[in-house]
């Protein structure tokens, strides 16, 4: 038995959870076991000896004795690799369905038996037994999958026989184990405390709320996604296994030049419960791999502007009067806020989408006098409701048949907040569309946004899984099935509700919603944070890995509970994530119940200066900010980067996973660990300036900066042209010094801060002309902003 689970289960969520979480675990078992097939050992299934391949538009069908393979190539390069007639559609992370075929792609014999699919951007070569080697153009090896293996089910489990007539496939079980480069270094899979750079280890692709407060050493968290990108010397590629089954990617680094001086190449194996053996395959730079990556699976929801600025939160504030004093506490010391987030006790009895009338009487009004001082509200926004006859939601949901089954077809009930509870199945189209209607109350509170919690989605239990039981019937768009299929994209389909409900009730804004759960495609809809990170060093740590790893699977918005969720962090500790948080996309100051308060004047006069500052530079960056945000937009590229994003090549720089790029111009370096006050820095190539000393340190290689209290290094590129707010809140251009002899430039975006109208860009060049750094742009003489020039003589 699972000790945490039931510690939480019998003390966190109070004694009452506590049982109905035991009987919840004895019943998941009872259903579990009769209703879904036992896993049998079987022998498994090859692809066999390929028998011929007819071409086909993109590619070609390559047929073997005991499965075929699909092959092809979408206009823009994304390779499809299906087996066992696996179509790219349906699928829940394409966003706007199958992409076009590029029918110059042409299906040829290779030379070495087996066939080959020539692109502009990709070369597969299919073997006689079913490899498939990913290649560059020009030939070079990138990944070699072993020929699959299937176990196919046996006998339909008792409780689906009934269910004739609907396409739900029961799957088989699949392994793929594929060889990389010796040097190669993996990202990804969602986000993965571990990360960036992934470890060698196993990997559970199921999104798992770890209950309590996690650290770098827990895995699965919220959200995992089958999506691999892959950095090696012979070039980059990304992979989406496109299935949502529950499984389990093993990962052993390779050896480079070992022993003998030969190289043991690297290798991972993914083995799935279930569901289609698919994927897409992405190759080229880092750059081009998140462009076609949101390319295929949609371009990540642009934030409203203020959505950029500082937001404050924590579970447990109370009522109006505690909130009205936090607000006043930062406008009394003149720190900026943006939004406050109100958390489930505002809810009634904990009850979604209503309000404790008691403790917040009139929260239109406060919503609206916040709104004066240029706060936003915020709600929190859980999928379970309150199984509780009488109730609107509750009943309208009922009427709509919008609550996920049991096997047995009565309405599942699990346990969350309010005690026993029901999951809308999000599924459904029908479901989706009454769950968008909801959110008309929380427009009607004033609330600008919303926060989707516990939607993994978390049922307590007292032991295992902390989620409904796998053979939780759910419609799969009329397609039927269970939640082994449906449980990774539930939070996904809940975000796409709620995406088209603040859409078609507020068409002129722009949704402003992020989600702790979620899947590949889920930057459609909106961002997310890290969940219920630990108060500790090695949660700050955590916390940033968690940022980078997800802006590599197209998801460019997220950022921790700045503070950490659990304890009280020390003064120290507050302050280095508070100065990481105000470089990251979403910044967010929030904490558990009972954790204590976040807010910056709680740690001390010394701390609250230093916050300050960092609240300063966030403001002053803002321009730079939005820009990043109109171009994760348009390139899928995240606002944070890893620093190999230029340079995959540079081995050093794939390991590094406590510093970052934010966009093109900066290079930030947290402090990660106590009592630091200089800190290594690995450089990529070129030049590079402290922004607040001015000092000058070169690339490539590795350098110590100064890392006082007050502040973290943060470093700009040579030729670099930063945006940044001046005194009256206007665009000024902060250029820093290009080397002798070269150029530099820059690019800022700019729109009214939300809507819908296409952004006004600028590009600005920066060039010697003698001992004077001339700034111009596109199209003029002159740049049209007040410029200050850096790295001149300092
Ligand atoms: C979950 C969330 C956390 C929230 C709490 C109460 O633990 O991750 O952010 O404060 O639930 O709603």
């Amino acid at each position: 038995m699972d000790v945490r689970g039931l510690v939480r289960s019998l003390g966190v969520v109070g004694s009452v959870n506590g049982w109905r979480s035991l009987r919840d675990s004895c019943r998941r078992y009872r259903l579990d076991s009769r209703y879904l097939p036992s896993r049998g050992a079987g022998r498994a299934r090859v692809p066999g000896t390929a028998r011929d391949a007819e071409p086909v538009p993109g590619g070609g069908l390559i047929h073997f004795t005991r499965s075929t393979l699909r092959v092809r190539v979408a206009v823009g390069g994304a390779v499809f690799c299906g087996w066992d007639g696996a179509d790219p559609e349906p699928s829940y992370g394409l966003g706007s369905g199958c992409p076009e075929a590029d029918t110059r792609a042409l299906l040829e014999p290779d030379k070495e038996g087996g066939w080959r699919i020539v692109s502009e951007r990709v070369l597969v070569v299919v073997t006689t037994h079913g490899a498939v080697e990913i290649r560059t153009p020009g030939g070079v090896l990138l990944r070699r999958d072993l020929p699959p293996r299937w176990w196919d089910a046996e006998d339909a489990p008792t409780g689906e026989a009934d269910r004739e007539g609907t396409a739900e496939s029961v799957g088989s079980r699949w392994v793929l184990r594929s060889e990389l480069a010796a040097d190669a270094a993996l990202f990804g899979l969602g986000g993965r405390a571990a990360g960036p750079r992934l470890p060698q280890g196993s990997y559970r692709l199921w999104n798992t709320d770890p209950g309590g407060s996690f650290g770098p050493q827990d895995d699965p968290l919220y959200i995992t996604m089958p999506v691999q990108t892959v950095v090696s010397d012979s070039g980059c590629h990304l992979v989406f296994h496109d299935c949502t089954w529950d499984g389990r990617l093993m990962l052993r680094d390779g050896v480079v030049g070992a022993g003998s001086g030969h190289d043991h190449p690297a290798w991972c194996e993914l083995r799935m419960d279930g569901g289609p053996l698919r994927y897409w395959v992405l190759v080229g730079t880092p750059a081009r791999l998140l462009q076609g990556w949101t390319g295929l699976t949609g371009q990540p929801a642009l934030p409203p502007r203020w959505a950029l600025g500082h937001q404050h939160s924590r579970w447990g504030f109370g009522n109006a009067d505690e909130v009205r004093r936090v607000v006043a506490g930062y406008r009394v010391r003149g720190l900026p806020l943006s939004a406050l987030h109100l958390d489930i006790d505002h809810y009634d009895g904990h009850r979604i989408f209503t309000v404790d009338r008691e403790n917040f009487p009139d929260l239109p009004g406060l919503a609206a006098r916040l709104r004066e001082d240029g706060v936003r509200t915020v709600s929190i926004v859980d999928p379970a409701a309150k199984a509780e006859p009488g109730w609107e939601v509750y009943d309208s949901g009922t009427r709509v048949g919008a609550f996920c089954r049991d096997a047995r077809g009565r309405t599942a009930r699990g346990t969350v907040w309010p005690g026993a509870a029901v999951f809308p199945d999000f599924t459904s189209p029908d479901t989706r569309k009454w769950w968008s209607g909801l959110y008309a109350e929380r427009l009607a509170q004033g609330f600008a946004g919303v926060w989707h919690d516990m939607n993994e989605p978390t049922s307590f239990q007292a032991w295992g899984d902390p989620s409904l039981p796998r053979s939780t019937r759910h419609a799969l768009e009329g397609r039927g099935g269970d939640h082994r299929e449906a449980h990774n994209v539930y939070a996904l389909l809940m975000a796409r509700a709620g995406y088209e409900g603040l859409l078609e009730l507020r068409p002129d804004q722009r949704p402003f919603l992020f989600s702790r759960s979620g899947w590949a495609g889920m930057q459609r809809y909106g961002g997310t944070w890290s969940g219920d990170v630990a108060t500790e060093w090695e949660g700050l740590r955590a916390s940033l890995a968690l940022v980078v790893g997800l802006g590599l699977c197209g998801v460019p918005y997220s950022g921790p509970d700045v503070g950490g969720f659990s304890g009280r962090p020390s003064p120290e500790l507050y302050l280095r994530w508070f100065q990481l948080g105000a470089y990251l996309p979403f910044f967010r100051t929030h904490s558990a119940i009972g954790a204590g308060q976040r807010e910056p004047w709680e740690f001390g006069p010394e701390v609250l200066g230093h916050a300050r500052s960092a609240l300063e530079s966030r403001e002053r960056l803002m321009p730079y900010l939005y820009t990043l945000a109109h171009e994760a937009r348009r390139t899928g590229a995240p606002y944070v980067r890893p620093l190999w994003w230029n340079e995959p090549g540079d081995r050093d720089l794939r390991g590094v996973g406590d510093a970052f790029l934010l966009g093109d111009a900066l290079l930030v370096a947290p402090v990660l660990d106590p009592g630091v006050v200089r800190r290594p820095v690995r450089l990529p190539a070129g030049r590079w300036y402290d922004r607040d000393t001015g000092e000058v340190f070169e690339g490539p290689g590795r350098v110590t900066v100064d890392a006082p209290l007050r502040r973290i290094p943060v470093l700009a590129r040579a030729g670099s042209v930063v945006p940044v707010a001046g005194p009256e809140d206007e665009v000024e251009l902060e250029v820093w010094a290009p080397e002798q002899g070269r150029t530099g430039g820059g690019v800022l975006l700019t729109d009214a801060g939300d809507g819908w109208e296409d952004p006004v860009e600028e590009r600005f060049t920066v060039r010697w002309e003698g001992d004077r750094v001339v700034v111009g742009r596109e199209g003029c003489a002159e740049a049209g902003y007040g410029v200050r020039v850096r790295g001149v003589g300092e």
